[in-house]
């Protein structure tokens, strides 16, 4: 039976990376009755609103989504549209894993980490305003709450993946009351987790043992912008944004989407690497149940990648985003 999934093709290189994602993932055998929904430029160019109403009542309904990036219009005082459907749906865990990939010559060997973020709290929260003129104030809201499920997220995730040890990434030495609660919600939530190995550190010193020895990381559990800035930090030791994936999750559903934006300097050239969307498909495959094709993806992934004849501009070759997944779908077949 085909599985019901929201498809959220989004703005710039989305249509682009989601056009080529759909052909794989046909080549994959598993079947699919996608309900596409547009929102951000794309939708507000239709003559719609920039977050249609249809998006919650579809991924409600369907309870998974895949999505490529989407740019929220600057002008116009509109919210982010990321943010905005994150929080709507309480989408609280953002999971980034980060891997080396066959082939993806970096300065690193053996990264193999999984960074856990609050996505719905923070200094995210949407709160800001000017206080007066020339004074703006944006607020960081950390909840007993919000801190306790996504540290439990995460032991939980490194638990059943296997992982030794999660880290938790703050800045409690300056924000004392708002990290200082985050941390002892961490502490707290890992007396259920004797098994796994954790450790504390403040989120610049962690920035710098990222690019120093990044092989000693499992799983980095922080909140919202640290966990942001974070994640591409990550990306960079693997290849770059094109190749990172990732998964918004919650109670009421799951989205599936690349860590990177709208690419404006590239899109419409043909030219964007579907890595990273390619991937958040085989976490969409794994939620889905369909572990085996979820593994022959990653195996042809990985081949393609290995061989190195064909290659997006990203990684120093000349293909564009069509060509590779041609050679991917040829992969598949073989
Ligand atoms: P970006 O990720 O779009 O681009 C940064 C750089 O990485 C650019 O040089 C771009 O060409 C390159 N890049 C990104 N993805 C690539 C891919 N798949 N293949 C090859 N090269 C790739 O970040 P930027 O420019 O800061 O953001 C552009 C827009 O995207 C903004 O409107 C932003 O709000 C939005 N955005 C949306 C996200 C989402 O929908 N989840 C996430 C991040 C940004």
């Amino acid at each position: 039976m085909a599985h019901d999934v929201t498809l959220i093709p989004g703005d710039g290189i989305g249509t682009e990376i989601t056009a080529a994602t759909l052909r794989v993932l046909e080549a994959t055998g598993v079947e699919f009755a996608w309900d596409r929904v547009e929102v951000g430029e794309i939708s507000l160019a239709a003559g719609g609103p920039v977050l249609p109403e249809a998006v919650y009542d579809s991924i409600r309904r369907t309870g998974v989504a895949l999505k490529g990036p989407v740019a929220t219009p600057v002008a116009g005082g509109h919210r982010s549209v990321n943010v905005t459907i994150r929080k709507t749906l309480d989408l609280y865990a953002c999971v980034r894993p980060v891997r080396n990939l066959p082939g993806i010559k970096t300065p690193f060997e053996g990264v193999d980490l999984t960074i856990v973020r609050e996505n719905t709290e923070g200094l995210y929260s949407g709160i800001e305003h000017m206080v007066t003129e020339g004074v703006a104030e944006s607020l960081k809201v950390i909840t007993h709450k919000g801190s306790t499920r996504i540290a439990r997220y995460a032991f939980e995730y490194a638990r059943k993946k296997g992982i030794g040890k999660v880290t938790a990434v703050h800045k409690a030495n300056i924000m004392k009351v708002s990290d200082g609660l985050f941390l002892e919600c961490v502490r707290a939530v890992r007396e259920d987790f004797p098994e796994i190995d954790y450790n504390e550190l403040i989120v610049d010193n962690c920035a710098m043992q990222l690019v120093r020895w990044p092989q000693q990381f499992g799983v980095l559990v922080m909140n919202n912008l640290y966990g942001d800035i974070l994640s591409d930090l990550c990306a960079g030791l693997i290849g770059g944004l094109g190749v990172a994936p990732g998964a918004n999750i919650g109670d009421v559903g799951a989205i599936f989407e690349p860590i990177h934006g709208t690419a404006p300097d590239i899109a419409g050239k043909g030219w964007a690497n579907p890595t990273g969307m390619l991937l958040s498909a085989c976490m969409l495959l794994d939620h889905l149940g369909e572990d085996a094709a979820a593994a022959r993806l990653r195996a042809s992934l990985d081949a393609v990648l290995e061989a190195g004849t064909v290659r997006t501009r990203d990684l120093r070759g000349e293909a564009g985003t069509e060509e590779f997944a041609d050679a991917l779908i040829a992969a598949l077949a073989g």
